[in-house]
Order: structure tokens, then C-alpha cells, then sequence
């Protein structure tokens, strides 16, 4: 049997009205290019002709323009799920044109497993290369694509020339057994192999290929500023200090970090501290803070879900593949990110919250309570798991006009439970083994904005008595001044 060759409309035009598809790849990263253009054009023509036409999409996490972007514009999602990160998807779904339901991106491939999500018509699936047995070659990324290759009743490939084959290696295929038979996962150490280096599919389900040669749409870092640098420069101060009071091992324990412009400035002053030895990842998302700092040797291993790399570092680390190929491995996320293993191996986890507050309470997707920014992706799966659980943030955003730390976050995502440290610029408040009153004096000391710490300390005085003091009718008072004027530094705690 051989495989047949489509075009991106032929491919398409297998996918119905309603069908629910799971995409490969995570972030940009392997995500599906062309097939996912090509039916955002299908859903305009539909559109066009008076019919209905809107698809469920199952990713690893956020995607390319090419295919949350065409697909939002194109009004053609019915549901999706998890984390995005694209302006007209979010747009779609606070606007409530797509239904979304954010989750924990470790969840994700076993609870399709479990059915709770129904099932899944079509997986479409970047590849570097494939045998017409049905070995597929994944490409920067493994996401949720072990699970919808195998759950889904029809497969399409898109076949990515960018991608080497030379490549076969870089992933570890491996599904765990769902309850009551699961073991446990054998990663005992970051650079571990527990899987198969490619994904083995039915190939009677495999509908066709479709070629490309499309980079992933991976943008790049805007410079460190001197809030970012600030931000890095406590983390790994912070961290030296860990080590040096024996609370952290000296050979140091592997590190998990959140994507972004403070991520990659906290990478840059971990790479950079003469303290803090060469370390190993066991992360997300693999930026391209890693692989510069994997080229300086201050990192020496990373394990991952995507190789999340503007187009021109990718390029240079294929071209350098045996400097690279035994210093990186990619699972499927739900490996990456799982609770088991990230407890085993002592992950140091840093993540960026949008919000927090005083008591330590932690949002990282609602801006103002309201609105999904992109979803709360894997920082749940690694908090609340972690060695040692790291939130960073700025101290104010939109030029001060917003506090990051409030009385109360409008939105929860991780509770003062899971959160132990959290770093803005302005320094760092260690809440471990504190009080919620004491976490309240040494967030406020060590984090807040001078600009906002009267207002801080003004607040508390209404809070009178309990163990987590509020004054409920002034807790949201700083979003509610905002709403009002634009501004929390208006917000008046008259005493
Ligand atoms: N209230 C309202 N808006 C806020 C805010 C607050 N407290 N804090 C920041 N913002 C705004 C910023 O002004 C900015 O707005 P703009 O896009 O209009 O400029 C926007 O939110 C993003 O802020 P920025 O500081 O650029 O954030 P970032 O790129 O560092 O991302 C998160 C921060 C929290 C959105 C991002 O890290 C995220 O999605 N995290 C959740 C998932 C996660 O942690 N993944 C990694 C785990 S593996």
C-alpha cells in the first residue's frame, strides 16, 4: 500500500462540518500549517454558501497563526481546549464566538483517553518523515500527538521539509497506562528514554500527505529591560542562597521555566551566575535562552515538549546536530509536564503570574478577573509538584497603571498552598512556613511597587481579625478603581 500524496484543499475537504480534530504540536512548534489554512478557507466558502461549518480542536497547547489565527478569523471553531496564545483566538473567545475550556496541559492526553472529552474524527500531524508502515518522524514538537494519532478514526499528514530525518532521536514516544494498570513512569533522571524514538500509527487510518517546507511562526524575545534583568538577577540570587543554606543540593536539581520575556531573562541570569553550577532542564517548553546557554555549557541537558526556537536558531542547531542530538530529548506532554515525575526529580519551577496577592494567591490567565489572556498551559502541573515553586512577575503593568499584587487576585489559578517564593524587580518574599499575616507583611515589604505599598498597608488596617484577614467590600477595590478611572493608584483606603 502506499501512501497518497494531497493537496492541502484535498485534505481539508475530509474534514465535516462538526468533526473534532486533534492537532500535533506544541505551541508553534509542529503544529499543522497548511491543511489548517486550507480548511479556514473551506469554513469561509461554507460560510459563503449559507452553511454552518465549525470544528472542535484538540492541541498540544497554543499553535501557529497558520492555525489557531486562520481558523479564529474564519469564525470555524466550535470548542477548543487548552492553552492558546494567538490575538484572534483570544479575541473569539472572550468574545464568545468559540467555546474554550482551559486545562492543565499534563491532563489533557490521558482525559481524552478517559473519554471525557468524546471523540476524535481526524488527527492532523506534522511530520519529518514517514514509512509506509506508519512510522512517523514527529518535528519540533510531540504535544498530545501519540494520543489523537492513536484515538483518531482518520489521519493526515503534513510532511515538513524543514525537519531533517537525521533528527530520528530527539523524541521519546511514550504513553502511560490508564488506571487501574498504570505503573510508574521510569524518568529518573532528566535525560532518561523510556519510549520509542518514532510514533507508530495504524497506516489504514493514514489519509494522505501533505507536503510543506513552512517554518514553525515561533517569534522572538523582545531585549531585557531593567525590570526583566532585576527579575533574573533575584531568581538566581535567591537560588545561590538556597544552595548555600543547604536547602538545595550543590549539584543543584533540574529546572522548569514558563515561557516569555521574564523566562528568558531568569534563563540568562541562571546561565550567567558564577554560583549556580551547569544545570539540566526538565521543562515545557525549551527556548531559545536554552539552547545559547546549552552552547556556553552553564546547561547540559534539556528534556522537553517542543523545541519552542525561532526559525534561524533551529536552523543552526540542526546544522550543529552532534554538538545537540545527545543534549536534548522532547516527550509528550503529558510526560513533561507529569506530577510523578516532576516530584521525583526535585524540579526548582519558575513561573509568571499575571496577578498576585498579598496572602500569596497566584493568576496567571484573567486579566481583571475577567478576560483569558492564553490559559493556565503547564504552570499547574509543575507548581504544585515542585521542589521549590517559583512565581515572577513585574510589580505594576500598563506604566504603573496596575498593581501585580493586590489585596485579593480576581482570578485564581495556584493558592497560597502551592506558591512558595514570589519575585517582582523589587526583591523577593520567601512565604515558606508563614502565617498568612506574616506572607501579607513580606510580600508587601519585599515585592510591591513603592508606589503601591501605602496603599497595601492602608488596606490591611480595615482587615480586622480571622486568619486570612479581608475587608470583603474593599478587597477588589484597586480593580474596581482601575475599571473606573484607569488607574489603582486612585484606589482611596481612607482610614
Ligand atoms: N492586570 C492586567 N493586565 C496585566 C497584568 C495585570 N495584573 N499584568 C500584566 N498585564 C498585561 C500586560 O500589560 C500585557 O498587556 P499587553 O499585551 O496589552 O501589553 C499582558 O498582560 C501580558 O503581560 P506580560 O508582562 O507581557 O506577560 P508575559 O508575556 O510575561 O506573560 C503570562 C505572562 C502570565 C500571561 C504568561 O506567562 C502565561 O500565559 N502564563 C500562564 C501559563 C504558563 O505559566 N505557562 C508556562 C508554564 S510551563
Amino acid at each position: 500500500m502506499s501512501l497518497s500524496i494531497l493537496t492541502a484543499e484535498e485534505a481539508a475537504s475530509f474534514i465535516q462540518h462538526g468533526d473534532r480534530i486533534g492537532f500535533s504540536g506544541f505551541t508553534p512548534a509542529g503544529s499543522p500549517k497548511v491543511v489548517s489554512k486550507a480548511l479556514a478557507a473551506r469554513a469561509i466558502q461554507e460560510h459563503e454558501a449559507g452553511r454552518p461549518f465549525q470544528i472542535g480542536m484538540f492541541t498540544g497547547a497554543s499553535t501557529g497563526d497558520s492555525l489557531d489565527g486562520e481558523l479564529a478569523r474564519a469564525n470555524a471553531v466550535l470548542f477548543r481546549t487548552p492553552y492558546q496564545s494567538n490575538g484572534d483566538m483570544r479575541a473569539s473567545l472572550n468574545g464568545g464566538k468559540a467555546n474554550y475550556f482551559d486545562l492543565h496541559l499534563s491532563n489533557l492526553a490521558q482525559e481524552l483517553r478517559y473519554g471525557f472529552y468524546g471523540k476524535i474524527d481526524v488527527a492532523i500531524i506534522e511530520v519529518a518523515d514517514v514509512t509506509e508502515s506508519g512510522e512517523l518522524l514527529l518535528t519540533s514538537a510531540v504535544g498530545i500527538a501519540p494520543t489523537i494519532a492513536r484515538l483518531a478514526d482518520k489521519i493526515i499528514l503534513e510532511r515538513n521539509s524543514k525537519h531533517p530525518k537525521f533528527i530520528a532521536g530527539l523524541h521519546d514516544i511514550y504513553e502511560p497506562a490508564d488506571p487501574p494498570r498504570r505503573r510508574e513512569i521510569p524518568v529518573y533522571a532528566p535525560e532518561d528514554r523510556i519510549g520509542s524514538p518514532i510514533l507508530k500509527v495504524d497506516p489504514s487510518k493514514i489519509l494522505g500527505i501533505v507536503e510543506t517546507n513552512e517554518a514553525d511562526q515561533v517569534g522572538g524575545f523582545e531585549p531585557a529591560n531593567d525590570v526583566t534583568l532585576a527579575v533574573g538577577e533575584n531568581v538566581a540570587n535567591f537560588l545561590v542562597g538556597e544552595m548555600k543554606a543547604g536547602r538545595l543540593p550543590k549539584e543543584f536539581l533540574p529546572i522548569q521555566s514558563g515561557v516569555g520575556n521574564i523566562a528568558n531573562a531568569v534563563l540568562g541570569a541562571l546561565g550567567s551566575n558564577p554560583d549556580i553550577p551547569p544545570f539540566k532542564m526538565y521543562t515545557e517548553v525549551i527556548q531559545d535562552a536554552v539552547i545559547e546557554r546549552m552552547r556556553s555549557g552553564d546547561i547540559v541537558f534539556a528534556s522537553g515538549c517542543s523545541l519552542t526556537i525561532s526559525p534561524s536558531v533551529l536552523e543552526s542547531i540542526y546544522a550543529d546536530w552532534d554538538f545537540f542530538k545527545n543534549k536534548l530529548v522532547l516527550r509528550p506532554q503529558e510526560i513533561s509536564n507529569n506530577p510523578e515525575v516532576a516530584r521525583r526529580l526535585g524540579l526548582i519551577t519558575i513561573n509568571t503570574a499575571l496577578e498576585a496577592d498579598i496572602y500569596g494567591n497566584v493568576n496567571s490567565t484573567h486579566v481583571l478577573g475577567s478576560k483569558m489572556m492564553n490559559g493556565i498551559g503547564g504552570s499547574g502541573d509543575f507548581t504544585r509538584n515542585a521542589y521549590l515553586s517559583i512565581f515572577t512577575c513585574p510589580s505594576v503593568a500598563k506604566g504603573g497603571k496596575i498593581s501585580a499584587i493586590v489585596p485579593m487576585i480576581s482570578h485564581q489559578d495556584h493558592n497560597e498552598h502551592s506558591v512558595k517564593i514570589l519575585i517582582t524587580e523589587n526583591g523577593v518574599a520567601d512565604l515558606r512556613g508563614k502565617s498568612p499575616s506574616q506572607r501579607a507583611e513580606c510580600i508587601i515589604e519585599n515585592c510591591v511597587h513603592p508606589d503601591y505599598k501605602p496603599l497595601m498597608r492602608a488596606y490591611l488596617q480595615h482587615c480586622k481579625g480571622g486568619h486570612t484577614p479581608h475587608e470583603m467590600s474593599l478587597a477588589h477595590a484597586m480593580h474596581v478603581e482601575f475599571a473606573k478611572s484607569g488607574d489603582m493608584r486612585n484606589t482611596k483606603f481612607d482610614v
